[in-house]
């Protein structure tokens, strides 16, 4: 890759980096900026400061130092330590100018940016239409970010949901029921159809197949025949039906345009105990699937995308994000993720085709 012409004398130099966390919260988080820090601090003997809250911290100039003291122990724990908000600079008349300002004034070197799509879009504009030094690091239970293989949090999501699946099968062969668990995935199935497959579920549900409830019911009908009495069906809450099947109510859209997930389990539920006859309980897991400590997975990639990003800060990388291709983390434009969604791989879909009811 080539290199930006003054990135060589910034290698070996002393740098000031602010890092901020965005969108919703994401096991892993810590880790990167402890990564980020340790490397930073030990390696190249930058000043590291984090914005709290998002870019509201930024325009805010709400700040906290970040050494690797005040890191320790943050591995292992959910979250993020720095606070985060959904919202942009964009949002304000004022708010691009507010981040202009605070990076200028707090003499800030590059800012790491650690979010999902909207915050990556975000990092993306403020590099390429305001000339910012940007750097950015892609986050995400829902695993639907372009140019990268995966996102940490998507790891201990999935594992979370099959642990729950795992518990849910053993009571629902108890007393012969139907168990429809819905999980998180606002775009994209890929946490269903890994919980799903992982956890030995009768059916998957995912917003890149619609599917028919009528066929749904028939196949639970006929394994239940054959003497299975108890199912599980995991549904991605974005799942949808396919066009003219099933109602279902007009969804909340929230401040910033996001549309309020969560529910189609329910509706999911009903139908299929009406037509099926059989009992059937629904399973909201929500948040739970974001909380509490990411897997070793996860904290791996975290710490490598921490390294990767305070590095990409020293070679001058702006406008780029730490990915994982293969079994490499490399840079890949912030452009390639803007707008874009990164579905569930149908290759994996079509090995397990009997769990999709298209
Ligand atoms: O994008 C991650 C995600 O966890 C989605 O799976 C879910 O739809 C959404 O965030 C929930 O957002 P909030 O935390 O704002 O309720």
């Amino acid at each position: 890759m080539a290199l930006h012409p003054t990135a060589r004398r910034l290698r070996s130099l002393v740098v000031r980096v602010g890092i901020l966390t965005g969108g919703g919260d994401c096991p892993g988080l810590n880790a990167v900026i402890r990564a980020a820090v340790r490397k930073g601090e030990r390696a190249y003997g930058d000043e590291l400061i984090g914005f709290l809250d998002a870019w509201d911290g930024v325009k805010e100039r709400r700040t906290t130092p970040l050494s690797v003291e005040s890191m320790r122990g943050t591995l292992p724990r959910g979250g993020t330590v720095l606070g985060t908000r959904r919202g942009s600079p964009f949002d304000t008349p004022d708010g691009i100018e507010q981040v202009k300002s605070t990076l200028g004034d707090l003499a800030l070197d590059g800012l790491i940016v650690i979010g999902g799509n909207g915050t990556l879009s975000v990092a993306s504009l403020l590099f390429s239409e305001h000339g910012l030094p940007v750097i950015g690091v892609p986050k995400t239970i829902d695993n639907d970010i372009v140019g990268t293989d995966v996102t940490f949090g998507f790891n201990t999501a999935v594992q979370i949901a099959t642990d729950a699946i795992d518990r849910l099968h053993t009571t629902a062969e108890s007393h012969d029921r139907v168990l429809v668990v819905e999980v998180m995935g606002r775009h994209t199935g890929w946490i269903a159809t890994h919980a799903g497959i992982a956890g030995g579920a009768t059916a998957v549900l995912i917003p890149e197949i619609p599917f028919d409830l009528d066929e749904l019911c028939q196949r639970l009908t006929s394994r239940h025949h054959r003497g299975r009495y108890a199912s599980i069906v995991v549904v991605a809450e974005g799942a949808v039906p396919k066009e003219g099947t099933l109602d279902v109510p007009e969804l909340e859209i929230d401040q910033f345009g996001h549309v309020r997930l969560g529910g189609i389990a329910a509706r999911v539920a009903h139908i299929i105990g009406e037509q099926t006859g059989f009992e059937t309980r629904v399973v909201q897991l929500g948040h739970i699937q974001r909380g509490g400590t990411p897997t070793a997975f996860d904290r791996v990639l975290a710490t490598r995308f921490g390294v990767g990003a305070i590095d990409a800060v020293h070679e001058q990388l702006w406008g780029k994000m730490t990915v994982l291709r293969g079994e490499h983390v490399v840079y890949e434009d912030l452009t390639v993720a803007v707008g874009k969604t990164r579905t569930v791989d149908m290759q994996l879909v079509n090995g397990v085709a009997e769990h999709f009811f298209a």
